[in-house]
């Protein structure tokens, strides 16, 4: 109940015009958001590339509802992408397809992924479109498989342990050779086409996970739950799996504890850094995933 309605306040533009003026809100979206321009996710990717993870930026903004902001979020990714490179850091790209268009146009879409795939490849750079609700899985799932058709084997894509479908989507992209980042799945989805229980979440990725560290080439594990991350090493060590041939990945601001331990025992860390004014929907999906993020959220607006 309170995931759905939270996901109803990410998409209400009054909410994010009350959040983005009221300075108590800050210090909460800097935990979670590295900062407004390109130049402060360069500044926060810099500084964990120092500690030796890797990167994946995302340029935050969603469900675009015109063209121009379509080809406007592509142009601030080809800048980021240009940036990284001048810089030199160990970083893809994290993108949503409907930043990019998928709701309006799927060709200009497709397009849009097309040239920034062709731009990270030159800098050997990974994409991988983020997993927004069910209503896209498929088109998302679709638009990865048109990237490999085309050559563009760097594209790949988020998968939700939540959803129902997972199992067939992560075997569906493993056979195509596709990066694939698990993940739990931030959004509130009905019964009908998503685990409810955490219980059966959380079965549903350790076996999707045990099946990608058995049959794919580099998956992408992206959790903070430590009983997750401490089973897919247990199992890796099982299969004889190199550290170096799977990824953890984490959000910028959560489990940095975690995050430096990792790093520290040898395993690879591929840390989510989100940068960007339209943060709202962002932020509000972090403070689903943990209740007393959302009281200090909700506080912090009623005062503001
Ligand atoms: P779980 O929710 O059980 O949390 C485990 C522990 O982590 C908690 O006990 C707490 O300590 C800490 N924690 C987790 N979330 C926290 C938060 N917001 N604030 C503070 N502490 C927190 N989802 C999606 O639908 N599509 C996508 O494309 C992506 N992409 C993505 C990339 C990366 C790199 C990560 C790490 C996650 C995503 N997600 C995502 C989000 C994901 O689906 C999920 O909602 C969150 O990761 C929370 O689930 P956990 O696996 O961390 O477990």
């Amino acid at each position: 109940m309170l995931r759905w309605l939270l996901s109803r306040a990410a998409g209400d533009p009054r909410l994010a015009e009350l959040a983005a003026t009221s300075p108590l809100v800050r210090p909460l979206v800097d935990r979670f958001v590295a900062g407004d321009t390109l130049e402060d996710g360069l500044r926060a990717a810099t500084e964990l590339a120092a500690v030796g993870a890797t990167l994946t930026l995302d340029h935050v903004g969603e469900y675009v509802t015109d063209e121009q902001d379509a080809d406007a979020a592509a142009g601030a990714y080809r800048d980021l992408l240009a940036r990284s490179a001048e810089e030199q850091l160990p970083a893809g790209i994290s993108v949503k397809p409907t930043q990019l268009g998928l709701l309006l146009d799927r060709p200009g879409c497709k397009a849009r992924v097309a040239d920034l795939a062709a731009r990270a490849a030159e800098a050997d750079a990974h994409v991988t479109l983020d997993m927004e609700d069910h209503t896209v899985t498929e088109a998302t799932v679709r638009l990865v498989e048109q990237a490999h058709a085309d050559g563009a084997t760097n594209v790949g894509c988020a998968l939700q342990s939540a959803l129902h479908r997972t199992p067939e989507d992560v075997r569906r992209l493993t056979r195509l050779g596709a990066g694939i980042r698990l993940c739990k799945g931030a959004y509130a989805e009905p019964a009908h086409v998503a685990w409810q229980r955490r219980v059966e979440v959380d079965r549903a990725y350790l076996e999707a996970a045990r099946y990608l560290l058995r049959e794919a080439t580099y998956p992408r594990f992206a959790t903070h739950d430590h009983r997750l991350v401490a089973a897919i090493k247990r199992e890796a060590a099982v299969l004889g799996r190199a550290r170096d041939s799977y990824e953890f990945q984490m959000l910028y601001g959560v489990r940095d504890d975690l995050q430096r331990t990792l790093v520290g025992d040898g395993y690879r860390l591929c840390v989510y850094v989100p940068y960007g004014t339209e943060w709202f929907p962002y932020v509000v999906r972090r403070l689903a995933e943990r209740p007393a993020n959302l009281a200090f959220f909700l506080r912090a607006l009623t005062s503001g």
